[in-house]
């Protein structure tokens, strides 16, 4: 497993002012990772508006775990207030003023062409008017009264008038008393008078006259256009009645959606068609009179309080100068704006969608946000915790090496002091053999220890003091071979056996020879260490050259007692050992870590507990220029 340093760094997240100081895992700073709980604890004592400090009163004050959760909370309320704030505002903004244009553009079409409708419409019941109007004063006007009360003539020019359209249903001339010449027509009206109707007494002023619907005297709704002409001193009229079935038909059969409707009235507010749903011909209509205007005039009616079912309607009207009609087109206002509404509604659904989904989604980004924040936290604590584990080490370590330096001197001393002793002893002969072998035993044993103390205080000083590198050619398949060679002897006393693997295609590396040596040793030592207990075992070392990233691959694979889970994070540590006091100094890997690093490389382990250990090293062909300087500046500096 690869060895991590725990990165220093610092996080500060400046959000709308607020510094997240969570994020903050700054370990060479501080390993105090309460401080934004205590951070907000003293702006609540300085009088935050929230006073969380008082808030339990006589209680005291909260616990650190409640600080968190106050804490976590308000930062929970805040993000979702922002981002709330930051992302709804927008976009109902946005959805409102859109909405607002569209309907005020939509309406404003729809206007247009409710209005382009009723001109429409208009235009054609004028035409539908000038035209018989105009036929009937060309025929008054080439045609002699002579010609025309013959029977058969005006039954011909009626004929050549209904040739086309058809919309004539009967045709009469009449003198200037009011009584017929001549009549053609389904009626018997030639004895029936006019001279007493409405109609008569207006054309004789006018000269040309459309009437109003009337029932008259064959008692169904009609209307007639007559005009006049002078001839010879005397006045005749040429009255033709227009066929209402052709007339309604063009106003009554116009269709405007489900609640539209189109019709006539006079000026007395009488329909002169049938409406579609209010009313009938001839009878009087509920709209209220208004005077004649120019144009189309749309207006918006409300139900008022007489007819308060009634729907809001939308309403056209435009009048006719001749006869003085108005044409009322009118619609339900809510069938006019259906679109409008439908989009209106749409609109409405996907803003609130949005809307929601926008806070479903603030809430979870939110949640995890907090949840990362929390984690980040506790992983903080668990760093600074560590930090000042290994500050603490680092101290030991240094007050080791200094006393292991101190303790070197003493050390040769007592060593030479003990050879003299021997010395002294080889030279003594009046002195009894068995006291003589006992002191020469204890002696020995002094040397034992005293060598042990020696190992122990060189390996401190190993693993504190950095000695200089030499780069060299490495051909590192024999020197592994030097190794185990050295190596064997120590092994078999143990019953443990060597193979090796190397690659024959491995070429000389560039890296430090005796840097190395140290490494391989303390790695062959801990094989050899691990199969303590074991009767025999083997160590299996080999190589393999990685031309394609420059590198060598040496692996050290153990079959001894192999390395339980929960302490391969620990075994690169400084002075962690499993082996009884006196026997290891836990150095051994550390130094081994901390040399492959400066060398460019890696070291990796894996582990089963009572099966074997094996520990593979990465070691470029050529240590990087990198690695070279920081050891070139650690070296000088
Ligand atoms: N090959 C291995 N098999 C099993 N355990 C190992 C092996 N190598 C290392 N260890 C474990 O890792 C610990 C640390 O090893 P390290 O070399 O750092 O110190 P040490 O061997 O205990 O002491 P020193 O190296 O100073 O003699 C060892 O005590 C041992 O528990
Ligand atoms: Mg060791």
């Amino acid at each position: 497993m690869a060895r991590m340093f725990p990165v220093r760094r610092t996080v500060f997240l400046r959000y709308f002012g607020m510094t997240l100081e969570s994020f903050n895992i700054d370990l060479g700073l501080t390993a105090d990772c309460a401080r934004p709980i205590r951070e907000s604890r003293r702006q609540g004592m300085k009088g935050n508006r929230e006073q969380p400090v008082q808030e339990n009163g006589a209680k005291g004050e909260r616990t650190e775990e409640e600080w968190r959760k106050y804490h976590y909370a308000k930062l929970y309320r805040k993000f979702i207030g922002i981002t709330l704030v930051c992302s709804l505002v927008p976009l109902l903004l946005v959805g409102w003023a859109i909405n607002i244009h569209y309907t005020r553009f939509a309406k404003t079409r729809m206007t247009e062409s409710f209005q382009t409708e009723v001109e429409y419409h208009k235009r054609i019941i004028e035409l539908f008017l000038r035209e018989r109007s105009a036929r009937l004063q060309l025929i008054a006007q080439t045609h002699s009264k002579e010609y025309l009360k013959e029977m058969g003539n005006l039954a011909h020019v009626f004929e050549v008038m209904n040739q086309e359209y058809g919309s004539i249903s009967d045709l009469g001339l009449i003198s200037e008393e009011g009584g017929h010449l001549a009549y053609v027509g389904p009626y018997d009206l030639m004895d029936k008078n006019y001279s007493q109707t409405f109609w008569f007494k207006n054309v004789m002023e006018r000269g040309i006259f459309v009437s109003d619907m009337f029932t008259g005297f064959r008692k169904v709704p009609h209307f007639i256009i007559a005009v006049t002409r002078q001839e010879k001193g005397e006045k005749w009229i040429l009255r033709a009645t227009v066929d209402t079935e052709v007339f309604r038909a063009l106003v009554e059969n116009v269709r405007i959606g489900k609640t539209g409707e189109v019709y006539l009235l006079n000026e007395e507010g009488i329909y002169q068609t049938s409406p579609r749903f209010t009313g009938k011909i001839m009878e009087r209509s509920a709209m209220p009179l208004e005077p004649f205007h120019d144009g189309i005039k749309i207006q918006v009616v409300e139900p008022d309080e007489k007819n308060p079912k009634a729907k809001k309607e939308i309403v056209a009207t435009a009048w006719f100068r001749d006869p003085g009609w108005r044409l009322v087109v009118k619609q339900e206002y809510s069938e006019a704006f259906d679109e409008v509404n439908y989009a209106n509604y749409a609109t409405l659904i996907f803003l609130h969608l949005s809307a929601l989904i926008i806070l479903i989604v603030s809430i979870l980004t939110t949640r995890h946000l907090v949840r990362v924040i929390k984690n980040r936290d506790i992983e903080a604590d668990q760093l600074g915790r560590q930090l000042m584990e290994a500050g603490k080490m680092a101290s030991l370590g240094e007050l080791s090496a200094g006393v292991a330096h101190e303790i070197n001197n003493p050390l040769a001393i007592i060593l030479t002091e003990r050879q003299i002793l021997l010395d002294l002893l080889d030279q003594t002969t009046n002195v009894d053999e068995g006291f003589k072998r006992e002191l020469k035993e204890s002696l020995n044993q002094m040397d034992v220890q005293i060598n042990r103390c020696k190992r122990i205080t060189h390996n401190l000083l190993r693993f504190s003091r950095r000695t200089r590198s030499v780069i060299e050619k490495i051909d590192l398949n024999s020197f592994l071979e030097e190794m185990v060679e050295l190596m064997e002897r120590e092994a078999k006393s143990s019953g443990i056996k060597f193979l090796t693997n190397f690659d024959e295609n491995l070429k000389p590396i560039l890296s430090d020879p005796s840097q190395l040596q140290q490494v391989f040793l303390n790695l062959i030592t801990n094989a050899i260490d691990a199969h303590d207990g074991k009767p025999y075992g083997t160590i299996h070392i080999s190589t393999r050259a990685d031309d394609e990233h420059q590198k060598v691959h040496v692996v050290f694979a153990d079959t001894g007692a192999g390395i339980p889970k929960e302490l391969l994070t620990k075994i690169f540590d400084p002075f962690f050992t499993t082996k009884a006091v006196g026997k290891g100094t836990g150095l051994g890997l550390s130094i081994c870590y901390s040399i492959i690093q400066r060398l460019g490389g890696t070291i990796l382990v894996k582990s089963e507990v009572g099966q074997g250990t094996e520990f593979t090293l990465t070691v470029p062909y050529q240590r990087p220029a990198e690695v070279q300087e920081g050891v070139a500046a650690r070296q000088t500096g």
